[in-house]
Order: structure tokens, then sequence, then C-alpha cells
């Protein structure tokens, strides 16, 4: 039977929308792979919230905006940081359990913030306690059901979009669902890069459907590269969270020495986008292909106790935080834009609502604050749950349509050309050369390798039209921020990209 509300993604924007959702009708949360596998699953270092008593939401406030560069969208931040005291106190009482000194919560600090405000869980698996407690708050509601191991393929249109088709791997069919209105959570973009701290399920679906079947996309070309990825050879892009460096981690390049105070006067603690050029620059000057992050300087224990998720993962891949500097290089991390959204996540298609990293609210503006990620998901997550179920009443099942597909290349072809010209540092000849080889892909037709190749493709043709340099887009034959292009970029099918 169809439900009344599709959401596909199973990560905290789609789970919490899911709560809101259960009380109007019913429910269905499709998963691309296990209901885990989720960039949620994944986020170590925290969720950021101005709840600290040496905090303000003003201030939160002011951080984002410096490090969205100019470009976020003030309302939207304002929401954020506004709503988010109230969402942390909602998980709270559904059971996260967030680590405490004493009785009150700790907050650390990460990179641009000037308070610690970063809430944290077992040390470093704050994005998985949130999943956790969202995911048992949704699976008490009667009207919440899940499906696991079901790719979405492409929206169904009728009258705005009213389903998904999908591959079921579980039973190899294709199927279509059909509902009144259908929530895009399907997280972020990383894997569509070489190298990328995101799970392998990151491939951008959600924005490469939603493109399809008609909607505007956002900044696609703001990706957020982390820093600090853990480069061992035959080891993943394994996150070495930010967390580290507000506990007081070095980087260090291959000579030893302390780079960062060269780059910036917060050193470690710069914004992403200041590292990942500063070890761009020293692994380039020095020809490793990493650098190092140190904390051998704390106590014995600390790093085990503090970070237990990265120290477990790093000695399986035979290095040991608590007496060795690690490897770490960037990796890609996060996507700033997305399919455009309002701030109750109504995209420009009509019943189609978008959640967490593949919205574009605007929220992050050209770089994203450390942390505001989870935060984003609880805040408009609810927000656009709650939007669809105030306006179900207008919506009616439609009968359906598909649009039209695109046409795939190998996905590893897709990633490097990613990565290689459409990476940390980019310029017009490489954005050009990456434009020409994405668009002259052709079938096999795998939808996920479709999907990578077609938002690679919107990433470089954003890129290339953004002649600036701004956040985490840098271009080196554009170095400077250019005020004409203080706007949003905006992308739809069969339409040239316009800036407003
Ligand atoms: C980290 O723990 O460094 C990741 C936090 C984030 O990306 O917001």
């Amino acid at each position: 039977m169809n439900p009344d509300f599709l959401v596909i993604g199973a990560g905290v924007a789609g789970l919490r929308a899911a709560i809101e959702l259960a009380e109007a009708g019913q429910v269905l949360v499709v998963a691309k792979d296990s209901l885990r596998e989720s960039s949620s699953e994944y986020a170590q270092g925290g969720i950021a919230v101005a709840l600290s008593d040496d905090d303000e939401v003003e201030l939160h406030e002011r951080d984002t905006l410096i490090a969205g560069d100019g470009l976020c969208d003030r309302a939207a931040v304002r929401t954020l940081v506004e709503e988010g005291p109230a969402a942390i106190q909602q998980l709270i009482d559904w059971g996260a359990e967030f680590d405490r000194e004493g009785t009150k919560l700790a907050f650390t600090r990460e990179g641009a913030h000037s308070r610690s405000r970063v809430l944290h869980a077992h040390g470093d698996s704050t994005g998985r306690e949130i999943a956790r407690t969202l995911y048992q708050k949704a699976a008490s509601l009667p009207n919440v059901t899940f499906r696991s191991y079901a790719a979405a393929t492409d929206l169904l249109l009728a009258e705005g979009v009213c389903g998904a088709s999908f591959h079921d791997a579980k039973t190899m069919r294709d199927i279509a669902i059909c509902a009144r209105g259908v929530l895009l959570a399907t997280g972020g973009l990383g894997s569509v890069f070489l190298n990328t701290t995101n799970p392998a399920v990151a491939t951008g679906d959600g924005v490469a459907m939603a493109y399809r079947a008609g909607a505007e996309i956002g900044d696609i070309e703001f990706v957020q590269f982390h820093p600090t990825a853990l480069h061992v050879e035959g080891a993943p892009r394994f996150l070495i969270s930010e967390a580290m460096r507000g506990e007081g981690a070095y980087l260090r390049n291959a000579d030893g020495d302390r780079f960062m105070e060269r780059y910036h006067p917060l050193k470690e603690l710069a914004p992403r986008d200041v590292v990942a050029r500063a070890i761009v620059a020293e692994t380039t000057r020095t020809g490793a292909g990493h650098v190092y992050l140190d904390l051998t300087h704390r106590e014995a224990g600390f790093v085990r106790g503090r970070f237990p998720r990265i120290y477990e993962t790093c000695l399986r891949y035979g290095v040991d935080f608590e007496r060795q500097p690690v490897p770490v290089a960037p990796a890609a991390h996060y996507a700033m834009g997305g399919v455009r959204t309002d701030l109750d996540g109504r995209t420009t298609l009509p019943r189609l609502f978008a959640a967490g990293e593949v919205a574009s609210t605007g929220v992050h503006g050209a770089n994203r604050l450390a942390s505001n990620s989870l935060l984003e998901g609880v805040v408009f997550g609810a927000r656009a749950g709650r939007a669809m179920r105030e306006s179900a009443a207008a919506l009616r099942t439609a009968p359906m349509r598909e649009p039209e597909g695109g046409s795939g290349g190998p996905a590893e072809q897709t990633q490097r050309v990613a990565w290689e010209k459409c990476g940390i540092v980019r310029d017009g000849k490489g954005l050009r050369e990456a434009c020409e080889w994405l668009a002259r892909r052709a079938a096999p037709e795998r939808s996920e390798e479709r999907n990578m190749r077609e938002v690679a493709l919107l990433i470089a043709r954003c890129a290339l039209a953004r002649e600036e340099s701004r956040g985490a887009h840098f271009r080196t034959d554009y170095p400077a921020q250019r005020a004409e292009f203080a706007k949003h970029s905006v992308v739809k099918k069969d339409a040239e990209i316009v800036f407003r």
C-alpha cells in the first residue's frame, strides 16, 4: 500500500521529519542501504548549539555568518541558531545521551567557533547517538514504517512530484511508490570525489533526481573539504574529527614543523577551507602525500578515552594516536549547496520537500561552520516534516510519469575527474576540461554512476561560472572575492546558470 508521505533517506533529517509526519498519516522511510548507513552515522565531532554558560545565540549566529563568507541566508541562520537549543532539549527528552562533565553538558571547541559550543556523545560518535535516538522514537510510532536496501532511482511526476521509483536490492525488482508528499533526505555527495569522508552511499542521488525532475539546484559548487581524513595505504579516508584540534592537536608537515601558524592567526583552528588549502600547499611543497596530526603531547589515555572510535579505527590500520603523529590529508566532506528550499523544506517543485545535506537553504553560505550540520538536520528536518504535514490536506496521490533519464560513466573515472579538476584548488582550464569530459560520458547506466556524473557536472559548471574565490570555492585564476558574485548560483535543467 502506498504511504501518505514518502521519506527518502534514514539519516537525522529524514528521521526527524518522519516523527513530525507520523501525526498526519502513514509514513514510509526508505534507505538505500541498511537503515544505519548514512552520513549521520559517521558524524563525529558533534552538534553545535549556543547552550553553554558563556555563549549566546547571537555569537553562534555571527560565527556561522562569518564562516559562510558573505553568502549565508540570514533568516536561515537565525532559524538554525534560535531553534537549536529547543531541538537539543527535545533530543535529550527522547533519550539522547550527550557527554557531561559532572551533571553539566560538556562542550568542546572546533574551528572558527568563538566559544566552546560543540556537544558530543560517546566522545566521537555524536551522529550515531542522535540517529539512534531518532530511530527509536520514529520506530515507536505506529504510523512509521521502514524499508531498507531500496535505492531511489527517479522522482515520479504528476502535478509536481508524486512519488519515486526504486531499485530494491533484496528482490532485485524495480518498484514505484506514490505518496501525497515526498521528502528528499538523501544526504550528501562526497562519494562523487575520489577522496571523501562520506560513506559510499553518499552519491548525490537527491540532487541528481531533483535536477532531472526540474527542481532548482543552488550553490552546488561549494563543497567543503575536511582537512583531516586518515591517510594510510589501504585504509578508507576515515574522518579524524576537528574536535581533536579543539582538544589541542597540532598539524605538522613532513619536516615535523607546525605550519599552520604561517597561514592563519587561529592556527589549527582556522576555518576549514584555510586549513585544507594550507595542507595542499605543504604537501605540494614537501612532496609528501599527507601531513600529520599530533596529539602525543596529551597525557596517556587521553585519546583513547575522549576519541574511542577514532583511536580504535586508527589502531586497526596500524597507527597509534597515543604514541605517534597520524598521517592525514583533506577529503571531500560536505555539500553546502543542493536542492533549493525555503525555510520549511519546500523545493521549487510542488509536493517535493528536502531537508538536511541534500537541501540548500542557504544556511551554510559558502562554507559551513563545523558541527552545524547535525543541528541543521534536526531543525530543518522537523520544519520540513511540519510543513508537509500542514499541507497534507491539499495533497492527493496522482497518476505519475517518470522524468527522462540521463547517461552514465564508470564511477571511479568520475571520482578522479571531480577530485583532480573540481577539488580543493580549482581553475578555469581544469573546470572546462571536467565539463567536457563529464558531458561526453555515455552509457552504461547504473543509477548511482549516472547520478555521480550528473552531480559532478553540475559542480564543474557552477564552479566555472563562479569567477571568484569564496569560502570553500577557490580558483587560482580568480583568487579574490568579487562583489558581483555575492549571490547564490541557481541551475535548473534546460536553463542557463544564473546568480541571484
Ligand atoms: C568533525 O568532527 O570534524 C566533523 C564535524 C563537522 O563536519 O561538522
